[in-house]
């Protein structure tokens, strides 16, 4: 049922019944960390890498999270991804309590519903871009002919075309993070979770990356968490999450009087914390 509402920017009292989460815009919920925290023992000592995460994230958004080196950027990642298990509360994606799925079932989770993006994009060396592209297909089974297939597709989908036989040695960083993205989408994910994906980018690169992740959450809908500190991103994000000592400290929605308001401590932050 909530399927048929994929997508609708339809609000409000006429939106169908369904057991599905809603966001009070009747978007629906893809991502929902609940009082999620992540304690890490150095020793006799503990650290609270999250300390009370809750947040909401729509079906579609580009979410930005932001915050000083150690403020736990990664660790809330993580969880979201399956990467790891938290000390305490819950993330729950497309409904699916992460708690309740046993490793067997966490590993297929990671596969199937999370595309990863990293910063220094992470590519078989020895591979070409679309055997990259067709690797984590093959990790889910998806029969030889359909891999290429859909690799080559997802390869035209960033603009990649001609470059599909090319190892990543001999494609420039922004060639080889889009080549990235098309791996990320490969077994059609719900979301995409990036950390610090235009941080090796030159500013043309990174700004051609967020166009793409733009025209990506236009035609597929894919949601996406992006841990940066690069100002084009953050300018491009629906919201931004602002985090500090493991707690969200604000939700800054850029270009708008918010993000005005606080423009002058946050980009302190960026100048002086990263
Ligand atoms: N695997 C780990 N073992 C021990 N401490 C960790 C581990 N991962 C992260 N931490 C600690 O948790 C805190 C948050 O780390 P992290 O999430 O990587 O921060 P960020 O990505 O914002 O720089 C830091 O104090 C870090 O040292
Ligand atoms: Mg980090």
């Amino acid at each position: 049922m909530s399927s048929s509402q994929v997508g609708s920017p339809s609000v409000g009292a006429e939106a169908p019944a369904s057991k599905a989460a809603q966001t009070p815009e009747a978007r629906p919920v893809v991502v929902q960390t609940i009082d999620l925290a992540k304690r890490y023992k150095h020793g006799r000592i503990a650290v609270a890498a999250l300390d009370g995460v809750s947040i909401t994230i729509a079906k579609g958004e580009i979410i930005g999270i932001v915050g000083p080196s150690g403020s736990g950027k990664t660790t809330l990642l993580n969880l979201i991804g399956g990467l790891d298990r938290p000390s305490n509360g819950r993330v729950i994606v497309d409904g699916v309590d992460l708690g309740t799925l046993d490793e067997g079932k966490l590993a297929d989770y990671r596969l199937k519903k999370i595309g990863f993006i990293f910063q220094f994009y992470n590519l078989m060396s020895t591979l070409t871009a679309i055997e990259n592209v067709e690797l984590p297909m093959g990790f889910a089974n998806v029969p030889k002919a359909e891999r290429g297939e859909r690799a080559e597709e997802l390869l035209k989908t960033v603009g990649l075309e001609l470059r599909m036989d090319h190892m990543p040695d001999e494609l420039s960083g922004g060639e080889q993070q889009r080549v990235a993205v098309a791996r990320a989408l490969s077994n059609s994910p719900s979301v995409i979770l990036g950390d610090e994906p235009t941080g090796d980018l030159d500013s043309k690169s990174a700004k051609a990356l967020m166009d793409l992740i733009w025209a990506l959450r236009r035609e597929k809908k894919v949601t996406f968490v992006l841990v940066t500190h690069d100002p084009i991103v953050v300018a491009r994000c629906d919201r931004v999450y602002s985090i500090r000592d493991g707690k969200v400290l604000r939700e800054i929605i850029p270009k708008t009087e918010n993000a005005k308001r606080l423009s002058e401590e946050e980009s302190l932050m960026m100048d002086t914390l990263y």
